[in-house]
């Protein structure tokens, strides 16, 4: 397989984990290169699920090799907490797992930010995964980071922890938060510093020996489109660039190394948090929910779910330039007796088929429905494109050629063996 950029079509969600994992088989690198402990992959082995974080979710399969790169935030103690659980669970976690150098760290007081933020913003508040990511992108952006380098060399830690926690503490006071003790927090991370030097490499040479090895490397996005710092519904966004580019700046391969965008997306539409999401509709969520679907892996919450939006995958492929789609959940929509699908908006008598950048305008839009006859059967069971009923495969191409795009997987199911490629 070529060097895969796979990235998220929506918000976040799409089923990129269990893709991810598919894919792994046919690959020999995964590579993480945004995001942090923001994200929730879900991974279903048999009778075993897995819910990865910081850790590609090609760390399953031992014989792969997977790499956080330079682009990730990584807090050490939720990676320490991750990789201690999958050790229980007998997963091989060892000289399977790079960390990159470079790669910036998340501390208490980037959590406790987040959350003071948040309540400061009140009505407005972003709906963030509190995991501190904004704040420790922040500091990377304002170069006053601490990175998994300087994590690792305890003196050096030392100094300049001492700085940034006077420096946030006095922020965190004024806001009436609780300072950070810096002996508990050296502490801590001194440990975790300890733990995690055995993974600590130089990535990027790493990844340029694995291309001249003509290695297959899989590049595993993290969030989605509309999630991506300049790309997304913007203030309602994660802190990264998302979108595929981001897997070149968050690794150190090159645009021309890349082979192909694989663009995820559900066959209707999720998002957690809070922002504009123009086909939320409270019958697609009372279906899904009522099924036990649609909680966020990471934090429980709800998801908001609607149906597919055709106006913003078309501008996710527009971005990310998806050469091929994977669409999942399909046998989400089994039960549905008809199926709308959004290909365009509408502001009054104005109509438009792009996505507006200003997020008040795109607060007022109203989905223009084209609408599908559901297929009534279900499709868990179905092990080739044949086999799919006529409808369904009819909803299929309908939400590709809206998209722009060519189909190449379609999933039915959580499990792997639910997988079919067209
Ligand atoms: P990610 O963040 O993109 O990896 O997606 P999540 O893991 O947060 O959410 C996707 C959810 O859908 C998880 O619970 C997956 O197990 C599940 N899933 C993925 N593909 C399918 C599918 O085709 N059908 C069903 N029923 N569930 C799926
Ligand atoms: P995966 O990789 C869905 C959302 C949050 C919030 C916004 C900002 O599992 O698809 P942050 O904590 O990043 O500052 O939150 O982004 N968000 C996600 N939504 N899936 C994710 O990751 C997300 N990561 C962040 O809910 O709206
Ligand atoms: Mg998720």
């Amino acid at each position: 397989m070529a060097n895969t950029i796979l990235v998220g079509a929506q918000w976040g969600d799409e089923g990129k984990g269990k893709i991810i994992d598919v894919l792994t088989e046919s690959s020999d690198i995964v590579v993480r290169s945004q995001g942090g402990a923001n994200a929730g992959h879900t991974v279903i082995v048999g009778d075993k699920k897995f819910v990865l974080h910081l850790i590609p979710s090609g760390i399953l399969r031992p014989d792969k090799i997977c790499v956080i790169g330079n682009g990730v935030v990584i807090d050490p103690l939720s990676l320490l907490e991750e990789i201690d659980q999958l050790k229980q669970m007998k997963v091989k976690v060892g000289s399977n797992l790079m960390i990159s150098e470079t790669a910036h760290v998340v501390f208490p007081y980037h959590q406790e930010l987040d959350g003071i933020r948040e309540k400061n913003k009140g009505k407005n508040k972003i709906g963030t995964t509190k995991r501190g990511i904004g704040p420790a992108y922040g500091d990377k952006a304002a170069r006053v980071g601490l990175r998994m380098i300087d994590l690792i060399i305890p003196d050096r830690l030392e100094a300049r922890l001492k700085i940034r926690i006077r420096e946030n503490n006095a922020v965190i006071k004024a806001w009436g938060g609780k300072p950070l003790s810096f002996n508990k927090v050296l502490a801590d991370y001194t440990e975790a510093g300890k733990r995690l030097k055995p993974f600590v490499k130089n990535t990027v040479v790493y990844l340029h020996h694995a291309l001249q090895d003509k290695k297959n490397i899989l590049f595993e996005g993290a969030q989605g489109t509309f999630l991506d710092i300049d790309h997304g519904t913007y203030p309602y966004v994660t802190s990264s660039n998302t979108t595929a580019g981001g897997a070149c700046t968050g690794s150190g391969v090159p645009p021309h190394r890349m082979d192909r965008v694989l663009g995820v997306m559900k066959a209707y539409t999720t998002r957690v948090g809070e922002g504009p999401m123009p086909t939320q509709n409270q019958e697609v969520g009372d279906l899904l929910h009522g099924m036990g679907r649609e909680y966020g892996a990471t934090t429980g919450r709800a998801r908001r779910c609607g149906w597919f939006d055709s106006v913003i995958t078309r501008h996710a492929a527009m971005v990310n330039g998806f050469d091929e789609l994977a669409i999942t959940n399909l046998d989400g929509l089994d039960t549905c007796e008809k199926i709308q699908v959004c290909t365009g908006y509408r502001v009054g008598r104005v109509k438009f088929d792009y996505l507006p950048n200003d997020i008040e305008a795109l607060a007022l839009c109203e989905p223009i429905y084209q609408e599908f006859p559901g297929w009534q059967t279900s499709t868990e069971k179905c092990a080739s494109w044949k086999q799919l009923p006529t409808k369904a495969r009819q909803y299929l191409k309908a939400i590709t050629e809206l998209t722009t795009g060519k189909l190449r997987i379609v999933s039915i199911g959580p499990d792997r063996a639910q997988t079919i490629f067209v």
